[in-house]
């Protein structure tokens, strides 16, 4: 049995499901939408790296609204404060992905111990996992906030093992992010990917133990 480490935004929670508070609060054509979303998250996600490499560490909830300001700005878009404030919830209110909670409790009966681990701090972490219905399947919620970096810094994923007092050797990764299966396998995690859109592996960094390419599969690989 092994310490089961789950990422939220992308794997357990869909990230595109802010579309649909995009596309009320700006009012814009889809596929403006879809395309304010794709730079929302890039932007998110890009700047945890900078952060983390320039050790000037801000929490996620923060480096969302920078984001969101970014996309914004790429599309000339200049909604009010308020507004902005409200589609920065959006990543309060997140789908489950189908089958997120059912998942979690088969591998919960299985025997293993099943946390997040995420690079959201851990107040946007607890929103999250409470409005989605996941908080009752989980052991606990891990957060990169613990250490003040991001994932893959290594050092988040020691944390991970710590918190759960294991060797990182038994703490498996669990993620939809390939980038976080590669820095998770570098650190010395085992890895399982889910692999949703038939992407191609990454280039650096580990490669995943296991792929997949639904949550669900997950549990069959694991049982
Ligand atoms: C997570 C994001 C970054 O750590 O996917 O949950």
């Amino acid at each position: 049995m092994v310490g089961l480490c789950f990422d939220m935004y992308g794997t357990l929670c869909d990230t595109s499901s802010v579309r649909d508070r995009l596309g009320a609060e700006l009012g814009v054509a889809e596929r403006l939408v879809a395309a304010v979303d794709e730079t929302w998250r890039r932007k998110q996600l890009q700047y945890s790296y900078q952060s983390a490499q320039m050790d000037e560490y801000e929490p996620f909830w923060e480096l969302t609204a920078r984001a969101l300001d970014y996309a914004l700005a790429a599309y000339d878009l200049d909604p009010d404060a308020s507004t902005r404030d409200r589609l920065r919830s959006a990543y309060d209110h997140l789908d489950p992905f189908p089958e997120a909670a059912a998942t979690l409790d088969r591998l919960s009966d299985a025997g293993h111990e099943v946390v997040v681990l995420s690079n959201g701090n851990p107040e946007m972490l607890d929103r999250l996992a409470s409005n989605a219905g996941l908080s009752e399947h989980l052991d606990g919620i891990v957060s990169a906030d613990g250490v003040r970096t991001f994932k893959p810094d290594p050092a988040v994923y020691g944390h991970a093992a710590e918190t759960l007092d294991r060797p990182i050797g038994e703490c498996r990764l669990v993620s939809a992010n390939a980038w976080d299966v590669a820095g998770a396998g570098t650190a010395g995690m085992a890895t399982t990917w889910i692999n949703r859109h038939r992407d191609p592996s990454e280039t650096i960094g580990a490669t995943p133990d296991t792929q997949v390419s639904t949550l669900p599969a997950v549990a069959d690989g694991l049982r």
